[in-house]
């Protein structure tokens, strides 16, 4: 099949921004913190880790198991080393990567750039190479590094990068292929430091914050490609007071804009709606497509009550786009218009799938499609050119 010209130069300069550390697609997890906090224990993770197999969270494609802050002791051990909390994590950091990883799984944790974590606990702050040969000696695959406190050399982006880069060098010194993720809160930099940034502040279950996430990750879209991807933040499906239809909306946006998924409510009690979210293998293949490029806000307009909506936009292999109408606000249904040339959709893409359902969608024309959306809801399709049977 061939790649259209413009995809694929756009395709080769993402590729040469990138860190070269081979993972090219956003990472597909769970991380401990949204749901368990501070309180993790190494018993939760390892429930977690049987609960992706049971759910069927793995055989949809899921495969970090993350473990957020507070996995550490107060203190470094006497070598200098970071070491368990010998509380909530008595068999220690190896035994539980190796338990997740028995699963068929992979195994990540958290520390930060500063000389402490956002709970107090020691971080990685002039220990970068001594905390990447601890971290790859127990057989971690993930690191998620935040920001945090007590950072001596300051708060501007030099620092962040300087930093950042630091530890990612660690980790390739250390030898073992460890996926970076980090957390700098709209430093603009990334592609070429670590596999994929947080930009804005931490997420939270509620509408207003998943939009939030959602404007601060579209400023970046340039940015993003293989191997490198803007986080919008660890998903809160299952968590707090969303309604059904604005988790399924959350979790259609991190879709889209191509950002990390992981999971972040507690899997193990998690009902089998939620689930069917997390697996829905439409979004997922939009989030997973090879060229890994994000979303674009491509329409927007208000109704005549002033709700705003907006038409997210990407490109996909084989001349394909994804499409997500988006009604943020609107206090009713919204009449909401796709069109394909503010879009840039392929005047040779003309079949419309809904991508929750996967039923073939009438009623495009050549100049674009439209749907009504509830408020709060949207609708995500995939457009793409007939199959040829020659
Ligand atoms: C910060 C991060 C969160 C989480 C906590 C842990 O607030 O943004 O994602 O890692 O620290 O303390």
């Amino acid at each position: 099949m061939l790649v259209e010209p413009l995809v694929l130069l756009v395709l080769l300069l993402a590729e040469v921004g990138a860190l070269q550390n081979g993972f090219r697609l956003p990472q597909l997890g769970w991380n401990s913190w949204n749901h368990f906090g501070c309180g993790v224990t190494e018993q939760d993770v390892r429930s977690t880790a049987d609960a992706f197999v049971a759910t069927g969270m793995k055989d949809a494609g899921y495969e970090y198991v993350n473990v957020d802050d507070c996995w550490m002791a107060m203190n470094r051990t006497a070598e200098g080393k970071l070491t368990h909390d010998p509380q909530r994590f008595p068999s220690g950091m190896k035994a539980l990567a190796n338990y997740v990883q028995g699963k068929g799984l992979k195994f990540g944790l958290y520390s930060a750039r500063c000389g402490k974590t956002c709970q107090g606990r020691p971080a990685s702050q002039d220990h970068e190479w001594v905390d990447a040969e601890t971290f790859a000696s127990w057989d971690v695959d993930y690191l998620k590094y935040d920001n945090c406190m007590e950072c001596k050399y300051g708060y501007t982006s030099e620092a962040y990068i300087m930093q950042v880069t630091r530890m990612g060098d660690a980790i390739r010194a250390a030898g073992r292929p460890i996926f970076y993720s980090t957390e700098m809160g709209g430093a603009k930099f990334g592609p070429d430091i670590c596999n994929s940034a947080r930009e804005g502040s931490d997420i939270s279950p509620s509408w207003e914050r998943i939009l939030y996430e959602l404007d601060v990750g579209a400023k970046y879209a340039d940015m993003a490609g293989p191997g490198f991807h803007n986080d919008l933040d660890m998903l809160e499906v299952g968590n707090g007071n969303l309604t059904p239809e604005e988790e399924r909306t959350h979790f259609a946006i991190w879709s889209i804009m191509s950002s990390p998924l992981l999971a972040g409510n507690n899997l193990t009690a998690a009902t089998p709606e939620l689930i069917k979210i997390l697996t829905a293998k439409g979004p997922l293949s939009v989030n997973q497509d090879s060229l890994a490029l994000q979303a674009r806000l491509c329409s927007n307009g208000t109704d005549a009550a002033g709700g705003l909506w907006e038409v997210y936009a990407k490109s996909l292999a084989h001349g394909a786009t994804a499409a997500l109408l988006l009604s943020r606000n609107a206090s009713a249904a919204v009449n909401i218009t796709l069109s394909f040339a503010a879009c840039n959709v392929s005047a040779k893409a003309t079949v419309i799938t809904d991508l929750w359902s996967g039923e073939v969608l009438g009623g495009s024309s050549h100049m674009g499609w439209s749907a009504v959306v509830q408020p709060h809801s949207h609708r995500l399709v995939r457009i793409a050119p007939p199959e040829r049977d020659f």
